[in-house]
C-alpha cells in the first residue's frame, strides 16, 4: 500500500512525480503562499510523511494532530522550524539538505558583504532616482573589503566557505565556533578568537552559526557595543540570532556603520519595520541558497530521502 505524503508547498511537478510510485501525494497548491496553520493541521491528520519548508513550524501541536507521522523532510539545511526533541520522543525521523547549498550561500554572503560595504543598492537607487549630477570625491564612498579583518561566527561548512572567499580578498580571517577548526587554521591561517575579541577586532562580522536556544539573541546590545563604530554586520543565518531593536539603535546612532541582512526575526519582514528606514541597511528576502542549481539539488536531496523511505531503505541526511 502507498504511504500518505503531504507537501506544504507546490513544488515543481517533475521533481514530485517520481514519488508517486511509493506515495499517495497531496499538496498545498500554492507556490508562493504559506499554507495557513489550520489547513496544515487538518492536512497532517492522516499523513505518514510530511515535506516542509522553513516557513512551516513542526512542533508539539502539529505532532498532536499527526498520529501516523513517521518522517519529516525539510527543504533547508537549517531546521529551527522543527522541534527535533519532540520528534525524537515520538520516534519520528527528520531529514535536511546539508552540503548542497554551501557554495551558493557563501557566494551570497560575500555578495551581501560587498553590496553593504560598497553601498551598491544605495548607489543604484541614487542613479535611478536621477540624483547623479556629477562625479565628486566623497560621493557614495564605502569601506574597503580587501585587506580588512573579517570575523566569522560559526565555522561550519558555510562559514569555512565564506572564510576561503575572504582569503581571496586578502582579508585577515578571525573565527569563533564551538569547536576549533585546527585543519582550516593550519591550511588557511584562520585565527580562532573569543567572541568578545572577534567583535572588538573585526571590520566585518559575519553570522553563520545555526539558530538554536544557545544562539538566540547572541548578538544583543552588549555585543553590538563591542563592535567598532565603522564595522559592518552581515547575517545570512537566522534573524533571531540578532536583537533587531538593538541593531536598529546602533545603526541609527552611528555606533555601527552598516548591516547586510538576508534573514529577519519575522519573515517576511514587515514593510514598516524600523530597519527598512535606514539607508545603511541592505536587506534581502532570505535568498542565500536561491540559485536554480542549488534549489534543485536541495529538492533532489529531499526526494532521495523520501525515495529511500518509500523503498524501506536507510535514509541519508537524517537530523540526529
Ligand atoms: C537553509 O537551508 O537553512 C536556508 O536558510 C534556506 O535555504
Amino acid at each position: 500500500m502507498k504511504k500518505k505524503l503531504f507537501i506544504t508547498r507546490k513544488f515543481p511537478t517533475h521533481i514530485v512525480e517520481p514519488l508517486q510510485e511509493y506515495y499517495e501525494i497531496s499538496q498545498w497548491e500554492e507556490e508562493e503562499i504559506v499554507i495557513p496553520r489550520d489547513k496544515l493541521l487538518a492536512a497532517v491528520t492522516d499523513c505518514e510523511v510530511l515535506w516542509v519548508t522553513i516557513a512551516d513550524q513542526v512542533d508539539e501541536e502539529l505532532l498532536s494532530y499527526a498520529p501516523n507521522l513517521k518522517l519529516v523532510t525539510n527543504l533547508a539545511v537549517g531546521y529551527n522550524n522543527i522541534d527535533v526533541k519532540a520528534l525524537r520522543k515520538k520516534g519520528i525521523m527528520a531529514t535536511n539538505t546539508p552540503g548542497v547549498l554551501t557554495n551558493t550561500t557563501a557566494d551570497l554572503v560575500f555578495g551581501l558583504l560587498l553590496a553593504t560595504a560598497r553601498r551598491i543598492p544605495e548607489s543604484e537607487r541614487y542613479l535611478r532616482e536621477g540624483k547623479w549630477k556629477s562625479w565628486y570625491p566623497m560621493q557614495l564612498v564605502g569601506k574597503d573589503v580587501s585587506g580588512a579583518t573579517i570575523g566569522i561566527i560559526g565555522m561550519g561548512r558555510i562559514g569555512q566557505a565564506v572564510a576561503r572567499r575572504a582569503k581571496g580578498f586578502e582579508m585577515k580571517v578571525l573565527y569563533n565556533n564551538r569547536r576549533r577548526r585546527h585543519e582550516a587554521e593550519e591550511m588557511y591561517g584562520f585565527q580562532y578568537v573569543s567572541l568578545e575579541d572577534l567583535l572588538k577586532q573585526s571590520d566585518f562580522v559575519v553570522i553563520m552559526t545555526p539558530y538554536n536556544s544557545d544562539t538566540e539573541g547572541l548578538i544583543g546590545a552588549q555585543e553590538l557595543a563591542l563592535m567598532k563604530d565603522d564595522a559592518v554586520l552581515i547575517n545570512a543565518s537566522r534573524g533571531g540570532i540578532i536583537d533587531e531593536a538593538a541593531l536598529y539603535d546602533v545603526l541609527k546612532n552611528g555606533n555601527l556603520w552598516a548591516a547586510g541582512l538576508d534573514v529577519f526575526e519575522q519573515e517576511p519582514i514587515a514593510m514598516d519595520h524600523p530597519l527598512l528606514t535606514l539607508p545603511n541597511v541592505v536587506a534581502l528576502p532570505h535568498i542565500g541558497s536561491a540559485s536554480l542549481e542549488t534549489r534543485t539539488a536541495m529538492l533532489m536531496l529531499n526526494v532521495k530521502a523520501l525515495m529511500a523511505y518509500g523503498q524501506g531503505k536507510a535514509i541519508s541526511n537524517r537530523i540526529d
